[in-house]
């Protein structure tokens, strides 16, 4: 099976940081040591550590092939396991993160657990968390102190922590030292494993841990609880960009791409069963098939493929602008179930910050690409990802942001204040940008995607468009919402038996963040017919 980091616990971080309030484990002593694992007993607390995470090794990138398994991760003595119980997820972050969440419900349901939304009714709740900026660390540790009060008065309640947190050293020991009624610690390559270490939550009386800080193979055929119209799917894992802002290469690990056949099976699999869109996901979806050794096959050849699969609509996300190649705009041109809409992170308008930030493209490139992307496919809708506040970024790079946002005239955008992440190379640099200044700038910078996002909408004005009927306005049960193919988001009256359909919509009443239309036609496909 698998392999990661599995030596004895290693509580000492590689980072050269001081993370010593969370690693004084002087008190800490060993109660046992047996297959690799050892159990510590630390402030009264036992702690099974299968695995710790090291940031020397979730840098690293070995030449080591990649593996696919495809046997069954619940094997038949824990089918049982969850019978009569109960179980809640949180999910934090990205599509990444909500799709694990999928794989981890399909393999709670497999276990004989069921869904309750209801955290009082759970018997095991998982908060599956995300790294990639502070205040989503912040959520957690507030989300897990509330927790507390209600493990006190259940403490057969079995609580765990998964997901990009977890691959965090200093997370892992803060939890360890301060949270120590968590039971269970598990990382993002460890997700096949649940049914194995939620057994031992179950039976030992200690909490456990098992973070691999390498990557594993690929495991093919977990299952996966998919609801609603919509389904993400997995092409690939990790990421070897190392931006220098950014934690997800270390979180995730290095890249790894699925096997097209996998993919594509996967696909068609989701198209019988009535899918109406999906998502194909990876951090950096332009790197597909980099990492193959026995084949020619990458991304804008897996795009042409799944084009000639019968789903109605092929998003991806995320793409990096240095990897778009003119072959895969030549394939998205060819449109059909290839929807107009890209989601392409420029982070920053400036080539120095860029260069910084060793995005590996400067403001040049990117403006050529966007010029390329919408000779080929005119009707195009570009959105965005923007970082305002990178260490030492003055204004004048910030105003070289909003000259290129206005520019290229995206339809949207994802703008964060810069937020230093431990180990990053990029929080070592020096920052005499006040956060109040980086605050004003995500103003002004929000203002102006604002400005755009309602011309954008304005420009489809007395137009129909296709729209997928996703559900009923929260506020209005007689008006139905959906998305065109550009992913904008549309209101309009209709009955809810259209939910599930496609209905040509005319748009009205363009507004900054969504459109109002009325219905032009009945809808253009059958009733919605999935059992997932
Ligand atoms: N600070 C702020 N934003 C970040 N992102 C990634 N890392 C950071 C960070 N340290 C943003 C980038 C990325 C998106 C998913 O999150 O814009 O595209
Ligand atoms: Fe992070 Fe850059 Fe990889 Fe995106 S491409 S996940 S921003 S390192």
């Amino acid at each position: 099976m698998t392999q990661g980091n599995r030596g004895p616990a290693n509580p000492k971080p590689d980072t050269g940081k001081d993370y010593s309030k969370y690693f004084d484990f002087s008190d800490a002593k060993i109660v046992k040591e047996e297959n690799g694992k050892t159990t510590y007993r630390i402030k009264g607390r036992d702690i099974t550590i299968n695995a710790m995470p090291s940031y020397k090794d979730e840098k690293k990138r070995g030449k080591e092939e990649i593996r696919v398994h495809y046997e069954n991760a619940v094997p038949e003595e824990l089918r049982t396991l969850g019978r009569g119980k109960k179980y809640l997820i949180y999910t934090y972050g990205c599509q990444m993160n909500e799709h694990d969440t999928e794989v981890m419900r399909g393999l709670f349901e497999e276990m004989g657990f069921a869904p309750t939304t209801e955290r009082t009714e759970a018997d095991v709740i998982l908060l599956n968390t995300c790294a990639v900026r502070e205040n989503a660390e912040d959520k957690v540790f507030g989300e897990l102190g509330h927790l507390k009060s209600l493990k006190l008065e259940k403490p057969e309640l079995i609580l765990g922590v998964c997901g990009c947190m977890s691959q965090e050293a200093a997370v892992v020991g803060r939890i360890m030292q301060k949270h120590a009624y968590v039971d269970l610690i598990f990382g993002t390559h460890n997700i096949h494993r649940l049914p194995h270490l939620l057994q031992e939550a179950y039976f030992g009386k200690e909490m456990v841990v098992e973070v691999w800080s390498k990557e594993g193979d690929i495991i093919e055929n977990l299952p996966k609880k998919r609801e609603g119209l919509r389904a993400w799917v997995n092409i690939m894992y990790g990421c070897d960009k190392f931006c220098t802002y950014c934690i997800v290469p270390y979180t995730r690990g290095k890249e790894r791409s699925r096997l097209p056949e996998d993919v594509i099976a996967e696909v068609r699999e989701l198209a019988r069963q009535g899918f109406k869109e999906i998502t194909l996901l990876g951090q950096n979806v332009n790197a597909y098939g980099k990492d193959f050794t026995d084949r020619n096959y990458r991304f804008a050849d897996l795009m042409d493929d799944i084009r000639k699969i019968d789903i109605p609509r092929v998003r991806f996300t995320t793409s990096h602008p240095r990897d778009f190649d003119d072959r895969l705009i030549e394939v998205l041109a060819k449109g059909g179930n290839l929807v107009e809409h890209i989601h392409l992170p420029v982070q920053s308008g400036s080539s120095e910050i860029l260069k910084r930030m060793s995005r590996k493209y400067s403001r040049e490139h990117f403006l050529d690409l966007v010029r390329r992307i919408r000779e080929a496919i005119p009707n195009v809708v570009l959105t965005t990802d923007i970082i305002v506040g990178f260490p030492g970024e003055t204004e004048e790079q910030f105003e070289e942001t909003l000259s290129l946002v206005r520019e290229v005239k995206f339809a949207s955008a994802f703008t964060f204040i810069y937020s230093p992440r431990e180990g990053t190379p990029a929080a070592e640099m020096e920052d005499n940008v006040p956060y109040e200044v980086k605050q004003k700038r995500l103003e002004r910078l929000n203002a102006l995607i604002a400005e755009l996002s309602l011309e954008s909408n304005l420009q489809l004005k007395g137009q129909t468009v296709e729209v997928l009927v996703e559900g009923v306005s929260k506020n209005n049960p007689n008006v139905l919402s959906g998305r065109t193919r550009s992913n904008k988001l549309i209101h309009f009256e209709g009955p809810q038996e259209w939910i599930g359909q496609f209905v040509k919509v005319k748009v009205t009443a363009p507004q900054t963040w969504y459109i109002r239309g009325e219905a032009a036609d009945v809808p253009v496909q059958a009733a919605l017919s999935h059992g997932a």
